[in-house]
């Protein structure tokens, strides 16, 4: 178990990067993000929710962070996403809110 856990804070490290997202499919990121994370998003946030990515005081601030909070959120709501669908949903936030070079 302990190994699986530090290959994932391993992969988080080597794979959050502006290369590893060339191949992540935004789209598919997108359907997954309309699907699984703006209703709670908008409740705190309203309109579609996505204040929570531009709002001031934001809390991810690069790629490796941006995939760890997409990590705990769907942790959180008891989705267990491959890694491919978390660096996709990451380059759909990146490219459209975050806009993150590393
Ligand atoms: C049950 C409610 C809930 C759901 C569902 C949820 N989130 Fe979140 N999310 C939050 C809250 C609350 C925060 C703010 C955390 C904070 O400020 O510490 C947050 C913050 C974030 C942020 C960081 C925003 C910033 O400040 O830069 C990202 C990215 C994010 N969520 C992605 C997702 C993704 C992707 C999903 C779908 C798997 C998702 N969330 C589903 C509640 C939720």
């Amino acid at each position: 178990m302990k190994s699986i856990i530090l290959s994932c804070l391993i992969s988080i490290s080597c794979f959050a990067s502006a290369e590893t997202l060339i191949s992540a499919d935004a789209n598919a990121g997108k359907a997954l993000v309309e699907k699984n994370c703006v209703s709670c998003h908008a409740e705190s946030f309203g309109g579609d929710g996505s204040g929570i990515y531009t709002r001031e005081l934001r809390k991810v601030k690069n790629l490796k962070e941006l995939v760890a909070q997409i990590r705990s959120c769907h942790t959180m709501i008891g989705l267990k996403w491959f890694e491919d669908e978390e660096l996709n949903v990451a380059k759909y936030l990146n490219q459209s809110y975050y806009k993150f070079t590393e």
